[in-house]
């Protein structure tokens, strides 16, 4: 909590691209760590207050970082954005100034990402993307940790994403160019990644491709991910039609390594972006990654509040 004495800019954690390598490598650590020493971390964020605003549904995101403030001895309150006076027409930047006094940090998950940077440009503590249209970094977090503990270090290694280039899609470029890591995207044309964003990727020296054809994309990949054909906010339209070869089925999973991970952020649509045997199967690591959702979080938000030790 703030008041009226300014101090550092806020340790804002708004998307991937905004750091440097070293810097995600050290919230990853940290995440580890949180998950290696479990209890035996103590209570570092104790007294410390974590004000989650949610304008679009969540289980893990809203779940993770409120029993993660927990763990570390803190305390987290969230509100549905329709259920607060937003709901009713109040700015996201006067709630984030009242949020600023209240609690140490802020998480949003936005249906604009443009909220997500208002918010962060008024509020006076460190403000966490929870999601937004654009990106999903929190998560990006987890699915390193994942790969990671799985494999071993992810640089060098090649992941593969099929399906719809959207936002969850966008932070794996950034984490791409950032964690050093090679990345094939199968997307179908109307629903790849903006060219702005590869562009930027290879800028940046990361080995990012785009393919049309998904077999192309996961041969010999030692991980495949993808994510819903239908994201918060998106029209249904007929996305299904052009996503359905992207599907990620046992052929596809065959055409990867022998040993490639199966990767997903949840929630599946299973029968739709992944079939049930490729969910439930041995290669599948979306319950660990799922729960590295919690450990990551932890190290995000100790660094976030600077109480990393
Ligand atoms: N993966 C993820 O962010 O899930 P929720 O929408 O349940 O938070
Ligand atoms: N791409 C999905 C991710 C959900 C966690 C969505 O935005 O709905």
């Amino acid at each position: 909590m703030k008041a009226d004495s300014p101090v550092a800019a806020p340790r804002h954690f708004l998307d991937l691209d905004a750091f440097d390598g070293a810097a995600l490598r050290r919230i990853v650590a940290l995440g580890a760590e949180a998950k290696r020493r479990g209890r035996a971390l103590g209570a570092p964020l104790a007294g410390r207050a974590l004000a989650m605003v949610f304008e679009l549904p969540s289980t893990r995101t809203r779940l993770s970082f409120e029993l993660a403030m927990a763990r570390l001895g803190g305390h987290a309150v969230a509100v549905g954005a329709a259920d607060s006076q937003l709901g009713r027409g109040e700015s996201i930047a006067d709630t984030a100034r009242v949020l600023s006094r209240y609690a140490d940090a802020i998480v949003l998950r936005a249906a604009r990402h443009d909220t997500l940077l208002a918010m962060a440009g008024a509020a006076e503590v460190p403000v966490i993307n929870g999601l937004t249209d654009r990106s999903h970094p929190v998560q990006l977090l987890a699915d390193v940790m994942t790969v990671e503990e799985k494999l071993g270090p992810i640089a060098g290694r090649t992941v593969a994403w099929t399906g719809d280039g959207n936002n969850v899609a966008a932070s794996w470029i950034h984490a791409a160019a950032r964690f050093g890591f090679t990345l094939r995207l199968a997307c179908p044309p109307a629903f790849a990644p903006a060219p702005a964003l590869l562009d930027w990727a290879r800028a940046e020296g990361a080995a990012v491709s785009l393919h049309d054809d998904p077999y192309a994309a996961v041969a010999g990949a030692d991980c495949v991910v993808t994510d819903t054909w239908v994201s918060m906010g998106d029209a249904p339209g007929d996305r299904r039609r052009p996503l359905a070869p992207y599907r990620v089925d046992e052929a596809l999973m065959a055409a990867a390594g022998p040993e490639a991970l199966f990767l997903h952020c949840l929630p599946a649509h299973r029968g739709e972006e992944v079939v049930d045997s490729v969910i439930d199967g041995p290669r599948s690591a979306v319950w660990d990654q799922a729960e590295n959702r919690l450990h990551a979080q932890a190290g995000l938000l100790l660094w976030c509040l600077d109480a990393a030790g």
